[in-house]
């Protein structure tokens, strides 16, 4: 359907030509003398309007109301001028088969059903257009983030999601445990208390083959290994955060997309995260013209005009000290005051890029650079507007006594990172590296205001269902 009805001529060029669609029913109206069929497969946001009489082969499905909304046909039949006002061409069916029949409680009827509704129904809302649409767009972006590092001469390394290691220190992480069989004989034994798991006993004690795992909060220590091996690599996998916050900005599990850059510092940092950022936007903008039409009218109005500002304007620059400035002169009163040393809030992130303007750090992890005034890093977050941050990245400590000071001072166990700290005893290098959340940034190119709402199947305190 793509082809037809988004190529150049919106499918004229197709006058006359018989096709083979398959899909699903969308809409169906039936008329006294004609019936017409709005089917979508999925490869753009357009529907293909079908108009069936009693001289298609099948019709007497149709009229038994057989096929319903939800439906999975196959039609046949020629392209024709439609006389509609919403497309061009429609197809003139002469066959169509009901391949799966759709019960007639299939939920996502015409009547648009709301978005809380929809996550309770995870594994049916791509049938509807907004999430068809975030689908598509989400993919390019993905396509995008691989192409832009491609095309840089980045490598793709792939972290791995068990590590006994915390990035950031935060203990934000999930543990990982071992099932055990019920069969296991349990008569005596404080297993009994053990919650099961489709027939099966978690074993805490056992952790990963008796030591202890966790998922991976970040690729970023791993992804420094290669770096200092291979040059300029990134991570493009999953990530996941035992943070129990219920926001529109936050996920249990997301994927994070994490470039590291060797011989490089911050200011190569920011000017990567910005060349980045631009392209990814300014390829859905060029390849997802359909879709981004459809945010824009329905979804997040102007949309396509703020993402072509993005993709071609500079962005602002300001530091810490300067947003914390910036802050304190604000007239808004904000739920925690700002003070030079305080970790920005979301209030201020959003007073800053939607108020103010632009750019602010996180407070230090372990792995940051100090700056020579010992009291500040070198690190960099990148905000915009509606979401806040999209991005945090730093300058890493390449120095081992540094380091290890570091994390001396913040208690973090000095025995756990010696892999890491070995890459600061063989051949270290300046280098820097950023984390960007895919989530957000499909949130950013979509408008969707819930992070929920633009990954397939949502992991928030209370849902892991689907
Ligand atoms: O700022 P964060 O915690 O930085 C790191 O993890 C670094 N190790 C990255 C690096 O330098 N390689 O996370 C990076 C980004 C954030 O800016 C945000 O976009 C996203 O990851 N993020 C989340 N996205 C969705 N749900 C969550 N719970 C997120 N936590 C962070
Ligand atoms: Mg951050």
């Amino acid at each position: 359907v793509v082809d037809i009805k988004n190529g150049p001529s919106q499918g004229l060029d197709f006058l006359g030509n018989t096709l083979f669609l398959n899909g699903w029913v969308r809409t169906l109206r039936i008329q006294s003398s004609v019936t017409f069929i709005e089917i979508n497969d999925g490869s753009c946001l357009s529907n293909m309007q079908c108009v069936i009489d009693s001289e298609a082969e099948g019709y007497d499905q149709v009229e038994s109301g057989l096929i319903t909304t939800g439906a999975s046909i196959w039609v046949q039949g020629v392209v024709v001028e439609s006389k509609g006002s919403k497309q061009k061409v429609e197809l003139k069916v002469n066959k169509i088969v009901l391949v799966g029949k759709s019960d007639p409680s299939f939920p996502i009827q015409k009547k648009r059903a709301s978005r809380e509704f929809l996550r309770t129904k995870a594994h049916l809302r791509a049938r509807t257009n907004t999430f068809g649409a975030v689908a598509r767009v989400r993919n390019t972006l993905a396509y995008a983030t691989h192409k832009f590092f491609q095309d840089n001469g980045f490598v793709w390394v792939s972290n791995p999601i068990i590590t006994a290691s915390d990035c950031e220190g935060a203990g934000e992480q999930f543990c990982v445990t071992t099932l055990i069989p019920s069969s296991h004989d349990t008569a005596d034994s404080p297993i009994d208390a053990i919650p099961k798991i489709n027939d099966r006993l978690v074993d805490w004690s056992k952790d990963f083959f008796g030591k202890p795992a966790f998922l991976t909060v970040s690729g970023q220590l791993n992804a420094e290994t290669y770096a200092t091996a291979l040059s300029d690599v990134y991570t493009f996998g999953p990530t996941f955060r035992a943070e129990n916050s219920n926001t529109s900005r936050h996920l249990a599990e997301f994927w994070m997309i994490e470039p590291e850059l060797a011989f490089a510092d911050l200011n190569d940092d920011m000017a990567c995260a910005t060349a980045y950022l631009q392209f990814v936007i300014r390829y859905v903008l060029n390849n997802c013209k359909e879709d981004m039409e459809f945010f824009d009218q329905w979804i997040d109005k102007g949309i396509i005009d703020r993402l072509s500002d993005v993709a071609d304007k500079d962005f602002v620059q300001i530091t810490y000290t300067e947003a914390v400035d910036l802050l304190s002169r604000a007239k808004k009163k904000f739920e925690f005051p700002v003070k030079w040393g305080c970790d920005l809030q979301s209030e201020h992130e959003r007073y800053i890029t939607e108020e103010a303007f632009s750019g602010s750090p996180d407070i230090k992890a372990f792995y940051m650079r100090q700056n020579n005034d010992g009291k500040t890093v070198a690190a960099m977050d990148l905000l915009v507007p509606g979401i806040g941050e999209l991005v945090g990245g730093s300058q890493r400590e390449e120095r081992l006594e540094y380091l290890e000071a570091r994390l001396d001072d913040l208690k973090l166990n000095k025995d756990a990172y010696w892999w890491y700290l070995d890459l600061r005893r063989y051949g270290s290098v300046p280098h820097a590296g950023f984390g960007l959340g895919f989530e957000r940034l499909v949130q950013f190119a979509t408008g969707m205001d819930n992070i929920r709402d633009v990954i397939p199947f949502p992991r928030t305190p209370g849902s892991a269902e689907f």
